[in-house]
């Protein structure tokens, strides 16, 4: 049996989670799902990413306190995230004391190990609102092209990047007054000594290989220094010996991962050594977006290593999320919120099952093209999917008291032939969940679908039904019947990790509790309950009214 730590990425606490975000979420609760139901120990950890300037400001904006705002915030993540399914084992906050006091821990051992130095830098302060100002908060001329309003770090109008002090004619977006440069020091973690360690550690399997691509170059490159500190005022954790000055949100945001779990652990009596210590033999695996790669395969692999715990075993990486093709955009209404399409379409069984139509283990971006959802899910798991119970079971409750034919009493050939290839399926199904092919997985559980209502199609139950002699116990129209069944709950066993609620559905429609393993393969169903519809129709004009609200 493994043991596996699984993350996804801590959303930040000042917005709220949208349908970009579910892609990761979504993929991880699938895969942690996957691996309980075949025996696993593994738990799913995540947390709010809380600290940082635009927090802080968001909540000055609001009247209220940080803490506060990070509070509500909590709450309205959690339960889109249980709207959808999305089934942490802990949803826990990087503010907490938890996470100070390991912030704390992991920066001494630096420390002690000669990985952190100061120095002092030049950087851009607000004089009216007496603070330093993140690349995002100060605009200006783009250098390059001389496109007004462009961003401190880069110009959206020629792509070009740049240093926001060289940007021209510069302003705070916070005052408007003209930024001046101040001297501060800062403390700086020291990744350039790191790339040895770095470079043989990204070879050694835990990225995928585009991502590894990626780090070859940034190898090339060299790798900077890293600046862990900001200046007061910042809502985070203040450094230990250094009044006035904060970690960085990106120093305390994975080190939250390890805090997350050591709640849980501390709830449930685990131990935290046995999943963070050196050569801890659980599995730690972290999925993320392509976006955040170099936090996860440099700086926190590195920050490890230096501070005396364990690194993670994989990183799986996902692409961005497009909605019809393009960036998701507000003036489009396809800035959609978990809330919104709740609201709207409510039924997260949708979105699981195109999200996983859609992901592989590639780093690819994702289409959600809402057209093509909405005939797709009607398509797969109201025409097809569903199709199979509402064309059989009828008979089983008109005809033979909702009980099923063992499946040994079936003498038709092909009838055997289509459960028996089912019921083969498992090592194929288990591989590529484990794989993250989810994609393919699914074009090989509906080519099933297809299969059992072409069957249904020739055998045609209700021309069989018309003749009294089907009406006997083991008849062909009872054993037809009940293979289709039967062959549906398999399917359905397999679908699990991606459409749990369905799966719960059906589960009990064949009154047995919900499937929490995979070993329910190797048994069957005997006794239905009347049938109830399991899925409404998505209802394109549901689709419309979300887009026009989010306009
Ligand atoms: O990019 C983000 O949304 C960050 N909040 C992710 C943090 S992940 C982890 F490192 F904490
Ligand atoms: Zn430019």
């Amino acid at each position: 049996m493994r043991k596996i730590l699984v993350t996804s990425a801590l959303p930040y606490a000042n917005g709220s989670i949208h349908l970009g975000h579910l892609v990761e979420y979504i993929q991880t609760d699938i895969w942690v799902r996957f691996q309980k139901m075949q025996g696993n120990i593994a738990y799913y950890i995540c947390a709010d990413d809380t600290h940082g300037t635009p927090i802080m400001l968001m909540a000055e904006q609001e009247n209220i306190s940080p803490e506060e705002l990070v509070e509500k915030i909590h709450k309205e993540h959690s339960k889109d995230f249980e709207d959808f399914c999305v089934n942490f084992d802990n949803f826990y906050s990087t503010n907490s004391s938890e996470n100070k006091e390991l912030s704390e821990e992991v920066y001494r051992a630096l420390v002690k190990n000669n990985k952190i130095f100061e120095k002092e830098i030049e950087q851009y302060y607000d004089p009216d609102k007496k603070m330093f100002l993140p690349d995002r908060f100060i605009k200006g001329e783009c250098p390059k092209c001389k496109t007004k309003d462009q961003y401190g770090d880069s110009c959206e109008s020629c792509g070009s990047t740049y240093n926001p002090t060289d940007l021209i004619n510069p302003y705070s977006v916070l005052t408007g007054a003209p930024p001046v440069k101040k001297k501060t020091r800062h403390y700086f973690f020291k990744l350039s000594e790191c790339s040895d360690f770095l470079s043989k550690w990204t070879k050694s399997g835990t990225l995928q290989k585009e991502a590894s691509n990626k780090l070859e170059e940034w190898f090339k490159a060299g790798l900077s220094d890293w600046d862990i500190s900001r200046d007061a005022p910042y809502f985070g954790f203040e450094i230990p010996d250094a009044p006035g000055k904060f970690f960085y949100v990106w120093l305390d945001a994975p080190i939250g991962y390890m805090a997350s779990f050591k709640n849980f652990a501390k709830i449930n009596k685990l131990s935290f050594n046995d999943f963070w210590k050196k050569n801890s033999e659980a599995e730690l695996v972290h999925f993320i977006g392509k976006d955040i790669l170099y936090f996860h395969a440099l700086f926190w692999p590195a920050t490890l290593e230096y501070s005396g715990y364990r690194k993670p075993t994989k990183i799986y990486a996902h692409g961005f999320l497009t909605v019809n093709g393009e960036k998701m955009s507000k003036s489009r209404g396809t800035f959609i919120t978990a809330r919104s399409y709740l609201d709207h379409i409510k039924n997260p069984n949708f979105l699981r099952y195109y999200y996983a139509s859609k992901l592989n283990e590639s780093m690819e971006d994702i289409d959600l093209n809402l057209q093509d959802f909405s005939a797709k899910v009607n398509s797969d798991l109201v025409g097809k999917f569903i199709n199979i119970p509402s064309r059989t079971s009828g008979f089983i409750s008109k005809y033979f008291e909702n009980k099923l034919v063992p499946l040994k009493s079936i003498e038709d050939k092909k009838a055997r032939e289509l459960i028996l290839g089912i019921i083969n399926m498992k090592d194929v199904v288990l591989d590529h969940y484990e794989l993250r092919m989810f994609s393919k997985l699914i074009k090989l559980l509906m080519g099933q679908v297809e299969a059992l209502n072409e069957f249904v199609s020739q055998k045609e139950p209700w021309v069989l039904a018309k003749n009294k002699d089907q009406h006997k116990i083991n008849s062909e129209l009872h054993q037809i019947c009940s293979t289709c069944l039967n062959a549906f709950r398999l399917i359905s066993i397999y679908l699990t990790p991606v459409i749990p609620e369905l799966s719960s559905k059906i589960a009990l429609f064949f009154n047995e509790s919900p499937y929490e393993s995979f070993s329910n393969i190797e048994t069957e169903a005997v006794l239905i309950t009347n049938y109830v519809h399991l899925l409404q129709r998505l209802d394109l004009n549901d689709i419309e009214e979300m887009v026009n609200s989010n306009k």
